[in-house]
């Protein structure tokens, strides 16, 4: 790509230094992000090692902070040895047992609170539970589940006892869930009768029976938690309800040490052929990365109630419900339902109701709200509210300003921070008590991460407005480790282009006259629906897969709420005469993207 090609549209010139008073409190002052980024530039591992050592509880300190031997397969800490959970829960027991760690509210209303205590005692029942069930140490488990306290306690069960979660997105179809299943042969699957969405009981055991009726030979155990009370069926001697598993098992579990490198969890996400990817990440760098950047992004101090609103089936609901926030200590808000339900005001009456002091959502959203105009927000009281935060795609300076302004009342300080299913952790943003603001730019790198825009030869892109290919030099811990059993496309997708230089984000973006980075988009087949990776070849050959549809290509189209939306040129067969192609590994028809 040469500069010439990409050229940023985007003129932005608005800067919204960060307020006198919250700099006054930011955990992260100015003198304190410039030491982070002198320590970093002198002596990047090091940097990072200190990190690990002071934040994490290590049951085994580790010796080898980095090692590149496999490059760029990296390693981080990789002879310590330490645990997940015992990261997000037991080191709060002594100091904030009593603490609210989730506040969950289902879309009916319902209000449920779990302490740090509680939440362990939950974790530990039911990582007794899957292990009676014969479940451990490297065994995968598929969870696919509304947005309920279970689902977060079903992952520390995980972790707790060494097995890798997979999250599916309760959104997602049963052959989805099908090929994530068969992908991981995963030997558990965690699934409820179903759980409320958009004013309707989302069948989820039903969707999950459909997957597990067409193969799937590793599943042993399916377990059911009941949410909705609607009746399911339940195969005798594979399924069982969650609220039985777990009777009679002590609410205490020694946790599994794990080294620094165990693979915590798998999420699949879109690339550019019809396969999604298993992004594995590891244990000890995830957890560190997501803790940090929880202090430093969403300053996060003992009295907050935070919110980010992604459902636990991406990676921002990893990383920023169920991780990071729990390894800070935080309260911890878990929303069921979507915006919309009863009305548009819902978000707002919940960080009323909650006092929700940071908040943290997609542009989409913000978008689709603004669109139903200012007086719904401001029938509820959002005093409480002193940070925001954007996430999964580039804010127009039109919605940023609405969240700015109606929102945040012009006080918050906004964080639009851009990262990626395989980062694991943020990477650009601002910090939120340093860095002035800039509607619709991430701003700069965190301390610690070394991202730069290159051209199609690989050289840095000098020039201010010139666009180019994101990339990041320098390994970061909580960078993905591979892609799940698939070694070889981790290598052709994030590394070959570059002759294993740096990381290809499979972004665009350009960097102002202030080094302020602004991502452009997708410049591989992604596209990126309200927030939501979607590769093009999948819907291909999910359109495909329709006998009487011959051929299909789908483009992205610029949609007012969403982002992009789908477009798609469909070719139909001729009547009666199925078109046979054949399948592709992941069960899905090859697509056939001709215009
Ligand atoms: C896009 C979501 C602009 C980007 C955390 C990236 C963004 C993809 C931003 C990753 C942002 C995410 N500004 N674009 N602040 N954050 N993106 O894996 O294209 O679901 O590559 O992770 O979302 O999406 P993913």
């Amino acid at each position: 790509m040469a500069d010439k090609n990409i050229k940023s549209v985007l003129l932005e010139e608005r800067t919204f230094p960060p307020p006198r008073e919250f700099t006054a409190r930011a955990r992260i002052k100015p003198a304190d992000a410039e030491n982070l980024r002198r320590r970093a530039r002198e002596d990047h591992v090091g940097f990072w090692a200190d990190l690990a050592a002071a934040e994490l509880t290590w049951q085994k300190p580790f010796t080898k902070a980095f090692d590149d031997s496999d490059a760029p397969n990296y390693r981080w800490f990789s002879d310590g040895r330490l645990n997940a959970s015992v990261n997000c829960l037991d080191i709060h027991l002594n100091e904030r047992g009593h603490k609210t760690a989730l506040i969950f509210e289902g879309e009916p209303g319902d209000v449920r609170r779990l302490s740090y205590r509680e939440l362990h005692a939950e974790v530990c029942r039911f990582a007794n539970a899957l292990k009676a069930q014969g479940i451990g140490r490297g065994d995968r488990v598929i969870i696919y589940m509304p947005l309920v306290p279970e689902i977060v306690i079903a992952m520390h069960a995980c972790n707790r006892i060494g097995a890798i979660h997979s999250v599916v997105f309760g959104g997602f179809s049963a052959p989805a869930l099908r090929d994530r299943i068969e992908d991981t042969e995963a030997r558990v699957v965690i699934t409820a009768d179903g759980g409320w969405r958009g004013g309707q009981a989302i069948e989820l055991k039903a969707a999950a029976d459909k997957a597990l009726s067409a193969g799937c030979p590793s599943v042993q155990r399916v377990i059911v938690l009941r949410r909705t009370g609607k009746p399911v069926a339940m195969q005798p001697g594979r399924d069982l309800w969650w609220h039985e598993v777990i009777e009679g098992h002590a609410a205490a579990c020694e946790p599994e040490w794990v080294d620094a490198e165990h693979p915590l969890f798998v999420l699949y996400t879109s690339g550019s052929t019809g396969k999604p990817k298993g992004v594995q990440h590891a244990t000890g760098g995830y957890l560190l990365q997501t803790k940090l950047t929880t202090q430093w992004v969403f300053d996060l101090r003992d009295d907050d109630v935070f919110w980010c609103t992604a459902d636990v089936g991406w990676v921002t609901g990893h990383s920023y419900v169920a991780y990071g926030p729990l390894a800070m200590g935080a309260t911890v808000v878990l929303y069921e339902g979507t915006p919309t339900v009863p009305d548009g005001g819902r978000f707002w009456r919940n960080c009323q109701n909650h006092g929700v002091t940071v908040f943290y959502t997609a542009p989409t959203a913000i978008r689709a709200l603004m669109k139903l105009g200012d007086e719904l927000p401001g029938k509820y009281d959002l005093k409480r509210l002193r940070l925001l935060g954007s996430v999964g795609e580039p804010i127009n300076p039109e919605a940023w300003i609405w969240y700015h302004r109606v929102i945040g009342n012009g006080r918050c300080p906004i964080v639009d921070t851009w990262w990626q299913t395989e980062t694991g952790a943020i990477l650009i943003s601002p910090l939120p008590g340093v860095t002035s603001t800039k509607p619709g730019s991430c701003t700069q790198p965190l301390p610690g991460i070394d991202a730069d825009i290159v051209d199609d030869r690989g050289n840095p892109v000098k020039r201010a407005d010139a666009g180019g290919y994101l990339v990041i030099r320098k390994p970061w811990p909580s960078m993905l480790r591979t892609i799940w059993r698939n070694n070889d496309r981790y290598i052709a997708g994030y590394w070959e282009k570059f002759d294993n230089r740096y990381y290809v984000a499979g972004d665009s973006a350009h960097r102002d006259k202030d080094g302020y980075f602004w991502i452009m988009g997708r410049i591989d087949d992604v596209l990126n629906v309200a927030g939501h990776r979607l590769g093009t070849m999948e819907i291909e050959s999910a359109l495909v897969a329709h006998p009487r549809v011959a051929e299909a290509a789908v483009v992205g189209k610029p949609h007012e709420i969403k982002g992009e939306a789908v477009f798609a040129y469909v070719v139909t067969a001729a009547s009666g005469r199925a078109v046979r192609r054949p399948r592709s590994p992941g069960s899905c028809a090859t697509g056939s993207a001709s215009s």
